[in-house]
């Protein structure tokens, strides 16, 4: 994981604080060993002592989610220097994440990297008074594959769709962009020896799904959520298969998209000949 996202992701996070009273919002995200990224942003209170900081709000809505093993926390907020965790949430994230990274950053794209053992010298952790091993419920139950799992876009769909039900009935023939991230670019070396790819989507805009549903194409006839294409579904993944009609740098003419624009790209991959 780039720090460069890590930061985004913050600097998204910050968007949703509650800061009524402070009016300085702060955003934090949080890099799980596994990958996944879990962010929080400062919650306040008219009683101020109730306050919750975003890096608390973070580390606590990961521990929650299951995660336990932590590499990096990103932290943006504007101001310069940069904004460096409270003493409470150095106290917090040591327990809860240990030995991480703290990267914190605003929106000048100013940045200070340091560890949480040199922004916490000498911690009080609870090897001090306690030798109960901190249980790891999830895991050891086996549920592990119950934690979310969370992706980072590689690029996005453009065209003139802004809204999917305007996409038009003859997609196939539809012409969109595929605008890939300037630091994904080189894994699109030689795509362009390929006729057809498939896109990996995130349909961002898909309601609120039920189990059974009408399948497009199949009039009246009933079906489960897994036995059609339809948006809305537990995890609202597309996969789409399109003509690949040029490739200038980072961005692909595709022919046969029914994807709105600002569809958020998740991986490209080649097409199977015979399946
Ligand atoms: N705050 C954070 O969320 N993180 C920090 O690292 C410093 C401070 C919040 C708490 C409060 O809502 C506001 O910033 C002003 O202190």
């Amino acid at each position: 994981m780039l720090t460069e996202n890590l930061l985004a992701a913050a600097r998204a996070a910050r968007i949703r604080a509650y800061a009524p009273y402070s009016r300085f919002p702060v955003g934090a995200a949080l890099l799980t060993d596994e990958g996944a990224v879990v962010t929080g942003a400062n919650i306040e209170n008219a009683s101020p002592g109730m306050t919750v900081c975003a890096e608390r709000a973070a580390v606590m809505s990961a521990v929650h989610a299951g995660y336990r093993r932590f590499k990096k926390i990103a932290i943006v907020a504007d101001c310069s220097p940069p904004p460096a965790p409270c003493g409470a949430c150095r106290q917090v994230l040591w327990e809860l994440a240990g030995h991480i990274e703290i990267i914190m950053g605003n929106l000048e794209d100013e940045r200070i990297i340091k560890s949480l053992p040199e922004l916490l010298p000498q911690p009080f952790g609870a090897d001090r008074w306690s030798d109960n091993p901190v249980s790891d419920a999830l895991f050891e139950a086996e549920e592990g594959w119950r934690l979310p799992v969370s992706f980072h876009p590689v690029g996005y769909v453009a065209n003139d769709f802004n809204d999917p039900d305007q996409i038009p009935k003859n997609y196939k023939d539809l012409l969109s962009r595929i605008v890939i991230a300037p630091e994904f670019e080189e894994g699109l070396y030689r795509i362009e020896e390929e006729e057809r790819i498939n896109i990996i989507s995130y349909l961002h805009r898909a309601g609120s799904y039920t189990l059974k549903g009408k399948r497009p194409g199949r009039g009246n006839q009933v079906y489960g959520v897994f036995v059609c294409r339809a948006p809305s579904r537990p995890n609202a993944i597309a996969q789409t298969t399109v003509d690949l009609v040029e490739r200038k740098k980072n961005i692909l003419t595709v022919r046969g998209a029914d994807l709105a624009h600002g569809t958020p790209v998740l991986d490209l991959k080649t097409v199977m000949p015979d399946r």
